[in-house]
């Protein structure tokens, strides 16, 4: 079914328990030297899933684990940005496109702001978005979460095909 509104707001989040070990993976960059990683099924990239989801929803189209189950053993260790390809696809096949997205991770360590343009232009670059269309911020859960990754996505998406 197609919509007739121009614009459509989409919103994701996702979490993952962090431990030591685990590589941490946030916007298809892998965090160097980090303390912890994501326990995950996947990669654990908890930033793309939530831009997926962010995608998904803002088109009302559901939410990623009903495309790929966490129970799946053909998704073990997947890559994330295969469920954001397979997102983008889905809005672009409903005439849609993302304009801009705005993610806020809370993770209590290790810092990322040094990686804030990393992780803004590979995100971009998933969608097809030009680096300054992706903004992306830090927060501390200040010490309530120290083995916990929150992603928050906010996207904003055009319709750039005629309504059928
Ligand atoms: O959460 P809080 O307000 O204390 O964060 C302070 C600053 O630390 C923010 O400017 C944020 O960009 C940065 N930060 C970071 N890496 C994190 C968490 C916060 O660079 N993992
Ligand atoms: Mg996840």
């Amino acid at each position: 079914m197609t919509s007739p509104l121009p614009y459509r707001i989409g919103y994701g989040e996702d979490a993952h328990r962090l431990e030591a070990g685990r590589s941490l993976v946030l916007g298809g960059v892998t965090v160097p030297d980090a303390p912890h990683g994501a326990v995950a099924h996947s990669d654990g990239d908890a930033v793309l899933h939530a831009v997926a989801d962010a995608l998904l929803a803002g088109l009302a189209l559901g939410d990623i684990g009903q495309y790929f189950p966490d129970t799946a053993a053909e998704w073990r260790g997947l890559d994330s940005r295969v469920i954001v390809a397979r997102a983008l696809e889905l809005v672009r096949e409903r005439g849609y496109a993302p304009v801009n997205v705005a993610l806020v991770v809370t993770l209590d360590r290790p810092k990322l702001g040094p990686l804030r343009t990393d992780i803004a232009r590979s995100v971009a670059a998933l969608l097809a978005l030009p680096e300054a269309e992706v903004g992306v911020s830090f927060k501390t859960s200040e010490g309530l979460a120290p083995a916990h990754v929150q992603v928050r996505v906010s996207a904003l998406l055009a319709r750039v095909e005629p309504a059928e």
